[in-house]
């Protein structure tokens, strides 16, 4: 039988443009997809666009468009920027695609036919740019607890999902199941949410329109937050039980930044209860990233553009400093300094400099062939060995989503690669004929512990993986089963390889 994985990254907004936030999930939701590829998984990675709502409308309204004309011009800056970023999505949803609308209203319609949504009347502080009621108690000093902006006191007719009702059996679940909600940290601070009281959720408005209606009752726009977090089912074809969503859901993870938690693994959860469907396997909050130690904002003009990253250093490089930085589940810092110095050592350094070296070797001793093996020495056995660990290390950091550890992983194979040349001294094994059969070995154990490091860098690194595999003679798709020792065939011919990743001189930007 053939194993599914399914993983979706948040759909995003389209009333700011990409930054390096929004690449950084879609960027951890790839890896993962990329390395579940080469584990033999059929994998949906699913990606796209929250177009509804008051926030968009107004954004289009200031910038004198209609909600559809600007979310036909941000949508274009999103896929192209997932292109250029290497992103492998099986999907690209818009909340404004029919297949959407249908599948909300559907779900909707389900809740209410359940009794889990009534019509009431809803009076409270607001906050627009949020899109959150909040209670008196709640707020600071008349302000939303979130964002800090003024609030306004709203009335409004207003469709309410019985979300109360669920407290106990969410709480149940969440206490059952400790993969749930990741990390743990902020596993805590959702089940001291839970037990605070779950109110009913206002799931409609009637202030604006630019949103579902919902079904019979067309004063009232479906709120955008049930709308958007639907799209991980109607994408998938709900509630057409055949084709994906009878294959993929419930999802395996789903990756989102730590400010919309709440949404997903409370809201959410609730909804599906209500409606029947199973559960998300996983739901991983990751942290933010400032930006030279500030918060990214516009009025600060420190946004990082991923674009400009990409241009200067190169798709590789942003990919590898993103994942490898900073842990997933924490916050980091964004600086120049520190990327600059990544590319330098990690790459340049470290991981460039063995590939050169060794094919270099491999050329100058072997005329760039393969050759065949002799029995190990306890050196070569213990680097066959560390590079067999990293294999399995690596798929248990990929499951606990701990890219960072992964890289890492890769990385202390990678010294230990360099360390080796200098032990085994393949220069003054080349001057003596007798040892002819030892300097192969060597060679051989170089290259193929390095062929393993790129069939899983290939997650991270497609591009360089591809160009570095090359040089080893292979050109064939990562495979699990080519994660075993032994692959490398004597014979094969090796490419001396040009520098993967030049130096880059830091101006101290
Ligand atoms: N549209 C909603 C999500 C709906 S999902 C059903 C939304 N969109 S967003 O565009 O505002 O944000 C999308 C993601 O970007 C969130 O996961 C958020 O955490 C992430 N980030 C925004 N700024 C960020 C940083 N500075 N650092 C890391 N991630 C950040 O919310």
């Amino acid at each position: 039988m053939s194993r599914t994985f399914y993983v979706t990254t948040p759909i995003y907004y389209v009333n700011d443009v990409p930054h390096i936030g929004h690449a950084y999930t879609t960027l951890a939701a790839d890896v993962l997809a990329r390395y579940k590829r080469i584990m033999g998984y059929e994998v949906f990675f699913l990606t796209g666009t929250d177009e509804h709502g008051q926030k968009v409308e107004k954004a289009a309204n200031a910038a004198g468009e209609t909600p559809l004309e600007l979310a036909d011009r941000v949508v274009k800056r999103f896929q192209a920027l997932w292109k250029k970023l290497d992103i492998s999505s099986s999907d690209f949803i818009r909340t404004t695609q029919e297949r959407h609308k249908k599948g909300v209203s559907h779900l909707f319609e389900n809740v209410l036919a359940k009794g889990d949504i009534y019509l009431g009347e809803y009076e409270d502080w607001y906050c627009t740019p949020c899109e959150t009621f909040w209670t008196e108690t709640q707020l600071n000093d008349g302000k939303c607890p979130d964002c800090n902006r003024p609030t306004e006191k709203l009335k409004e007719e207003s469709y309410f999902f019985r979300m109360s009702k669920y407290q106990e059996r969410l709480l149940a679940h969440i206490e059952a199941n400790p993969e749930f909600i990741q990390p743990k940290s902020r596993r805590n601070e959702i089940i001291s949410f839970v037990k605070e009281g779950l109110r009913d959720l206002s799931v409609s408005r009637t202030t604006f329109n630019w949103g579902i209606p919902v079904p019979n009752n067309e004063a009232h726009v479906i709120y955008v937050w049930f709308d958007a977090l639907a799209n991980y089912i109607t994408a998938l074809g709900y509630p057409d039980e055949e084709g994906n969503y009878g294959r993929y859901w419930p999802v395996d993870v789903h990756l989102i930044g730590k400010d919309i938690l709440r949404f997903h693994a409370v809201y959410w959860p609730t909804f599906l209860m209500a409606a029947g469907l199973p559960l998300p396997k996983k739901v991983f909050g990751h942290g933010w990233w400032t930006v030279e130690g500030q918060k990214m904002s516009k009025s600060l003009q420190n946004v990082v553009e991923p674009n400009m990253l990409i241009d200067r250093y190169g798709v590789d490089a942003v990919r590898y400093f993103l994942l490898r930085e900073v842990p997933f589940g924490l916050d980091g810092d964004f600086s120049h300094a520190s990327l600059v110095h990544r590319i330098n050592s990690d790459l340049a350094n470290d991981l460039g400099n063995l590939l050169n070296r060794s094919t270099a070797m491999v050329n100058k001793y072997f005329g760039g062939q393969v050759q065949e093996p002799e029995e190990p020495l306890e050196i070569d056995l213990a680097y066959r060995a560390r590079s067999e660990a990293m294999v399995a290390q690596v798929e248990a950091n990929m499951n606990d989503l701990a890219f960072s550890k992964a890289l890492q992983s890769i990385w202390e194979v990678v010294s230990a690669g360099n360390k080796y040349i200098d032990e085994t001294a393949p220069w003054t094994l080349a001057k003596d004929p007798a040892q002819r059969g030892r300097l192969a070995t060597v060679m051989y154990s170089l290259l193929e512990s390095q062929r393993i490091v790129y069939f899983l860098l290939s997650a991270f690194m497609p591009k360089t993986a591809v160009k570095a595999l090359g040089y080893l003679g292979w050109e064939e798709a990562p495979t699990e089963a080519g994660l075993a020792w032994g692959g490398l065939k004597p014979g094969t011919a090796i490419v001396k390889a040009e520098a993967l990743f030049p130096r880059i001189e830091d101006k101290g930007e």
